[in-house]
């Protein structure tokens, strides 16, 4: 199924982590690297995340330069990429920073799990997307994402829907940004949390392998670039 190019960005302390135990949202990278990260978003035709994430960071994933939303609107795009959330039942809170701030079209995927109930209250939000019978389908996701012209997919975790992403191999590139500290916890988040791929186990695809394509220094800590080896991707470069 031909679906768009999809990318993952994620800050992770030195250990991998990318947040507290408590799963709280904890600054681990400075401004230079939350510029690129807004130059990214600005650039991309949506934005998406799982509904761990909106539960525990409540994001608005908004562009936040000026210039920059300007400069999309110049090209009759609207100031903000679309907001996509990953959500099979419906859970997102109609009061999420991302339903609310800023403008621009929102989805909100869910899984034939959802009520109608709940359905019927986001639909005043968001457009509603129906893929998959238990979890939200993201191969069928991202095709229907694909059919309605979006060309760059930018994903901002977190762990878990990287995971399903990158083990359905949907996934083409990835920016990990490795902060100068520790945060420890054996049940904090990593970047990829989920099954995890066995030696010889039976898991989609087997153990994922990467190719480095970019290393700068940023902030006090360093940016990585990965191509996801296999992938269709077409080199998709940080600006700056
Ligand atoms: N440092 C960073 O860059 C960064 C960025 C983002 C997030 N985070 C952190 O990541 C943590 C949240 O991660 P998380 O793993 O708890 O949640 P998540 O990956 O944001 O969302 C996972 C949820 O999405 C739903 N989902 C629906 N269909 C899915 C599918 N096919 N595959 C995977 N998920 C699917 C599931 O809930 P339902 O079954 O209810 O649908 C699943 O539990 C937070 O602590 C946050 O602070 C860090």
């Amino acid at each position: 199924m031909t679906r768009p190019f999809v990318f993952i960005n994620a800050a992770m302390s030195a250990d991998g982590k990318i947040s507290t135990v408590e799963r709280k949202q904890t600054r681990i990278s400075g401004t230079e690297d939350i510029d690129r990260v807004d130059s990214l978003k600005a650039g991309s035709d949506a934005i998406m995340v799982g509904i761990g994430t909106i539960l525990a960071d409540n994001p608005s994933l908004t562009v936040k330069s000026e210039s920059r939303r300007e400069k999309r609107d110049k090209v009759g795009k609207d100031a903000n990429p679309i907001r996509i959330v990953v959500d099979s039942t419906a859970r997102t809170p109609v009061d999420a920073e991302i339903l609310n701030k800023g403008e621009g079209k929102r989805i909100i995927a869910v899984s034939q799990r959802a009520i109608l109930e709940d359905i019927d209250l986001l639909s005043k939000k968001a457009d509603i997307l129906v893929c998959g019978t238990e979890k939200v389908d993201l191969k069928e996701l991202l095709h229907i994402l694909w059919l309605r012209g979006l060309r760059r997919v930018m994903v901002e975790g977190g762990a878990t829907l990287n995971w399903s992403l990158i083990s359905e191999q949907l996934v083409d590139e990835i920016y990990t940004y490795i902060g100068n500290m520790i945060l420890g916890g054996e049940r904090a988040p990593t970047l990829v949390d989920g099954e995890g791929f066995k030696l010889g186990g039976e898991t989609t695809g087997g153990i994922v392998k990467l190719e480095l394509l970019r290393m700068v220094k940023l902030d006090a800590g360093l940016l990585l670039q990965w191509r996801v080896q296999g992938s269709q991707g077409s080199g998709f470069t940080v600006p700056g």
